[in-house]
């Protein structure tokens, strides 16, 4: 996928959703066809060879894209949500945001030690939330398991969140 077209149609909102941040907004990208498919074309040749049975996504942008490359994986779907949502037994990760804290769930039955497991998220800020997904996926006793996002801001230093053995890739970098 073209990384100019990329972010070209990826908006972006000043003072959203508070004063002084620059909001990236996926939706643009989503809405454009062109877009849409040439990041799931790209993905699929990504990870098509690496035996990935189940894509996580993260609420709720992550779901997308996620839902829609697993399909053309061929491999399961899987929902990482906020707290209360799931309505069966879950395995959760707590992580530190700047004020606060916050929780994802997975449901327990969802992903065993023998998935390979692709997580996927729209965008790398911090990476507190990917890195929890990370921790949980340990819970799970997952073995191996890849990272992508579609937009990552760099200067906000977010692969240190991540240990060094995670094997992360992003779409367009700004
Ligand atoms: C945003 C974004 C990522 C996360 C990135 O989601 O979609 O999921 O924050 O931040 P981090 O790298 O600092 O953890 P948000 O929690 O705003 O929820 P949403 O996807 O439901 O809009
Ligand atoms: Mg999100």
């Amino acid at each position: 996928m073209n990384k100019e077209t990329l972010k070209k149609n990826l908006r972006e909102i000043p003072d959203f959703p508070i004063p002084g941040i620059l909001f990236y907004d996926v939706t643009t990208l989503f809405k454009n066809a062109e877009c849409l498919q040439g990041m799931i074309d790209e993905l699929y040749e990504m990870y098509k060879d690496k035996g990935i049975t189940k894509v996580v996504g993260i609420e709720s942008r992550g779901f997308i894209l996620g839902g829609a490359l697993a399909a053309r994986l061929g491999a399961g779907f899987i929902m990482a949500r906020k707290p209360g949502k799931l309505p069966a037994e879950v395995l959760e990760e707590t992580y530190a945001k700047e004020y606060g804290t916050d929780t994802i769930q997975i449901h327990k039955d969802a992903i065993n030690e023998n998935d390979i497991v692709l997580l996927h998220d729209d965008l790398l800020a911090t990476g507190g939330t990917m890195a929890a997904a990370c921790r949980l996926m340990g819970k799970f006793g997952v073995k191996k398991s890849y990272v992508n996002f579609v937009v990552e801001l760099k200067n906000l230093n977010g692969r240190q969140a991540f240990t060094s053995d995670v094997d992360i890739t992003t779409l367009l970098q700004l």
